[in-house]
């Protein structure tokens, strides 16, 4: 294992070169960044957790069509995806006024939107991720307008589809982070759904208390990061009652923490 290839790092997961050409391995650390990599930690078994929830959401989309990278999982901490080439754009879709958008605009944060919202900023750490109008994307040439056109149809499909898989176990999608690729056949490229979709890149609320369910836990020092994250697998039907945790890494987390 430890012989294989590095493609890329990056803050939550490492892009290994894969048993195919065209294909890569995703591994999903532990370790955590807010604010540009300004804050940084690690959440024990978070990357078991998001690789789990990552897969059945891909698989879900995928069963409605959406065009992914995703191949199949191959342990707790890695999956099979295409290699893509990354679109330098972070899609932000959003439904209820939170994070950056309550704070950039003076809104109350859980305010419904009158209308479902997408974002676009550009992929860049040295520049902070700075928020780009498709002007800019058109101007720079980051992505064509039928790309665009793709992408905003496909974010909106993902967001159709995980709002009500969300609201079927009591947890309000607020908004989410995708990022895209392309994938060449000759001369013609195809846009894929790439990344990951979970608690990292998603803001989750419960339904009834708005209990977070996601990053915002370790964004905003509440405590309780990775049962949180257990938490919406949990709901999802992906950890039944009695599972042995061993199985998620967390016995090192509940030391930390004194259980
Ligand atoms: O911080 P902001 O409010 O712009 O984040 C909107 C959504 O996008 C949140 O769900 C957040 O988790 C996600 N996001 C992300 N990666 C980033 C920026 C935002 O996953 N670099």
């Amino acid at each position: 294992m430890s012989r294989r290839r590095q493609i890329y790092e990056g803050k939550a997961k490492i892009l290994y070169e894969g048993p195919e050409p065209g294909t890569l391995i995703q591994y999903f650390k532990d370790d955590a960044t807010a604010f540009n990599a300004q804050k940084k930690g690690t959440i024990s078994g978070k990357g078991v957790l998001n690789n789990r929830i990552s897969e059945h959401i891909f698989t879900l989309l995928a069963n409605i069509g959406v065009p992914t990278h995703f191949i199949k999982r191959l342990n707790m901490r890695e999956q099979l995806i295409r290699q893509v080439e990354i679109i330098p754009l972070e899609v932000i879709v959003r439904n209820v006024a939170a994070g950056g958008l309550a704070t950039r605009l003076g809104l109350e944060e859980g305010l419904q939107l009158p209308r479902t919202l997408i974002e676009y900023t550009l992929k860049d750490d040295a520049l902070g991720d700075p928020m780009v109008s498709e002007e800019h994307i058109a101007c720079f040439g980051w992505a064509s307008q039928e790309e665009m056109h793709d992408i905003a149809d496909m974010a909106i499909r993902v967001n159709d589809f995980m709002c009500g898989m969300f609201a079927a176990i009591g947890i309000r999608l607020v908004d989410f982070k995708l990022e895209f690729g392309r994938i060449w056949d000759g001369d013609f490229a195809r846009v894929i759904l790439a990344d990951e979709i979970s608690p990292d890149n998603c803001r989750l609320w419960d339904m009834t208390t708005n209990e977070k369910l996601d990053k915002d836990r370790f964004r905003r020092d509440l405590g309780g990061e990775v049962e949180a994250y257990q938490e919406v697998a949990r709901r999802l039907g992906l950890m039944p009652e009695g599972v042995d945790n061993d199985v998620l890494d967390l016995d090192s987390h509940r030391k930390k923490r004194g259980k």
